[in-house]
């Protein structure tokens, strides 16, 4: 999940003008009611992971060297002492036991990543790593076994280290081909059995938080521009991956491909049309960066006409959001086989001048002020307030957006805290229980095609430069001893029962209504 990075991200907004409120009007939007009605047959129901996060073996069995891999080994000092991924919660090891968990919490889907450098050790194709793609066999073997549907994320974050000291996303030329060849090899290996597969987990985060305003790795910043660049990478490399399957998988394997993109809610601090409209931009500009371009085939308009003036104010010959040629767009447009989002909060969005012109960065060329009121109630990291309403306000915006005839997947949600709480019913099964009430009111009330639910986690786990210090899992991990032993929380048997009963509450209204794929 993103916890630091959207830290560094919500201050990337907020610096300029942060601002302390009152809910306001927005105070009536909390509801203390929870939906009866059932969540559609088939809803698909499950966990949501990424492989530095949990699998440590960060070098077993002729793993290659990831980017965080590299940062917890030459600095350490951006973990916490000793909390990184080297060992993490050695899932690389528990295969049976964590399959064994997931059987147990009764879900019928399991979204984890594949770690590029565990099959592809420099990257590269010419050197094909066999022990890691028997472990990922392994674990596709065992789910399906067990009537869980891997849902695949190719990249969630890890460049091998090889493919960053060649520029990773800064570097058209050597990324998207090595990418091709490993989402390439991806299908060849395991596309008989997965059917959901994920390009990229997070884009905003990747290019943000690595290549712009910083937070992650590799760190390599440019503010401003990096970002841009790196996402225009980014995505002609899903959109060739995305080719790749049409061209000679799509009829075989029939499987779906898309992005997971992330987003916290911009609810307009008020019913002004400037408010309104600033909401709107953050959103396009957020959200859309991604979405707009895999859906149309290009960035948002508002996107393109703010940082090209903003550019030639600047003095720059060139805008810094790079431009699709005529060939890229129609690759781009459509390469996505259902939308998904990660979300976590919702912030206030309020008009605001324009930034300075000399400011050069991703969060002066969208210029509003986001805050949350103070009495927003509170986690364990800063910029995570709860805000259930705004989970359907975003499913719904989305639907609106960028359409939901191919179904929408929330990928990751989640609640933290320090990790420790064993007993949190009321915290994070209370969360679950408000967002899923939330999420159902899009299903029913909204009418959207909302197909499936990733918590955010099956257990604690590497929080990347946070380690273990603030946790979503609902299985306790005891990082301290050598079996890193799991317990179960309250919130893993009340999620059990939403997933097994397909209801949030004791008893629900029974429907008839099936999932739309
Ligand atoms: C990309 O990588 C190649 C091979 O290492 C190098 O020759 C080239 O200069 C790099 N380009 C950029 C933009 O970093
Ligand atoms: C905006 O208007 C809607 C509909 O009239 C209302 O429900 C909502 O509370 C208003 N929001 C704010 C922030 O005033
Ligand atoms: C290791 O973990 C497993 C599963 O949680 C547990 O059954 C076993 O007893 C643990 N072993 C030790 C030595 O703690
Ligand atoms: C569901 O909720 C409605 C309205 O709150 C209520 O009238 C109904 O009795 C409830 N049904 C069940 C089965 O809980």
């Amino acid at each position: 999940m993103t916890i630091i990075v959207a830290v560094i991200s919500a201050a990337c907004f907020v610096q300029l003008s942060f601002a302390v409120g009152t809910s306001g009007s927005h105070a009536h939007l909390f509801s203390n009611e929870v939906s009866n009605i059932s969540f559609p047959n088939g809803f698909m129901w499950g966990y949501a992971s990424a492989a530095y996060q949990v699998e440590g073996g960060w070098d077993a069995d002729g793993k290659g060297e990831s980017i965080w891999d590299y940062d917890a080994h030459n600095h350490a000092n951006w973990f916490p002492a000793g909390q990184n991924g080297d060992v993490a919660c050695d899932a690389y090891h528990k295969t049976e036991e964590d399959v064994g968990l997931l059987v147990h919490q009764g879900v019928n889907t399991y979204r984890f990543s594949i770690a590029w450098s565990r099959v592809l050790p420099t990257g590269r194709i010419d050197n094909i790593n066999q022990a890691g793609i028997d472990y990922y066999k392994d674990l596709i073997k065992r789910l399906k076994e067990n009537n869980i549907e891997p849902l695949v994320t190719m990249h969630h974050w890890d460049n091998p280290r090889a493919i960053e000291d060649d520029g990773g996303f800064l570097n058209a030329s050597v990324f998207i081909p090595a990418f091709v060849d490993y989402a390439t090899l991806l299908f060849e290996q395991f596309g008989d059995d997965v059917k959901w597969w994920i390009t990229f987990n997070e884009p905003k985060q990747i290019c943000g938080g690595g290549y712009d305003y910083g937070g992650f790795s590799p760190q390599t910043l440019s503010s401003g521009r990096g970002g841009y660049i790196c996402a225009h990478n980014l995505l002609k490399a899903h959109a060739k991956v995305y080719r790749v399957y049409d061209e000679k998988y799509r009829t075989k394997q029939n499987g779906k491909i898309s992005m997971v993109i992330d987003e916290s809610w911009n609810e307009p601090a008020s019913n002004s049309s400037a408010d309104i409209e600033a909401s709107e931009r953050v959103n396009l500009m957020t959200y859309g960066w991604f979405a707009h371009p895999i859906v149309y085939g290009d960035y948002p308009e508002i996107m393109r006409t703010r940082i090209d003036k903003r550019s030639a104010q600047q003095g720059l010959s060139e805008s810094r959001l790079p431009v699709f040629t005529e060939e890229e767009k129609s690759e781009l447009k459509g390469s996505y086989d259902y939308l998904s989002v990660n979300m976590y909060t919702t912030v206030l969005a309020a008009a605001t001048q324009d930034f300075p012109i000399d400011q050069i960065s991703y969060g002066a060329d969208i210029s509003v002020n986001t805050y949350q009121p103070d009495d927003w109630e509170r986690t364990a990291a800063d910029w995570f307030r709860v805000v259930p309403w705004g989970a359907r306000h975003l499913v719904r915006w989305i639907a609106q957006t960028y359409g939901d005839k191919k179904g929408i997947i929330v990928t990751e949600n989640g609640y933290t805290d320090n990790g420790e709480v064993l007993d949190d019913l009321d915290t994070r099964g209370r969360f679950h229980k408000m967002y899923l009430s939330n999420l159902n009111d899009v299903i029913y009330k909204d009418g959207v095609n909302l197909i499936g639910y990733m918590a955010w986690s099956l257990m604690n786990d590497v929080e990347w430069y946070a380690g273990w210090l603030t946790n979503l899992g609902h299985y306790h991990v005891d990082f301290n001893s050598e079996n890193r032993t799991r317990t179960a929380k309250a919130s893993a048997s009340y999620y059990k029962h939403i997933v097994t009963t397909n209801c949030l509450l004791d008893s629900c209204v029974p429907t008839t209504k099936k999932i739309n794929l």
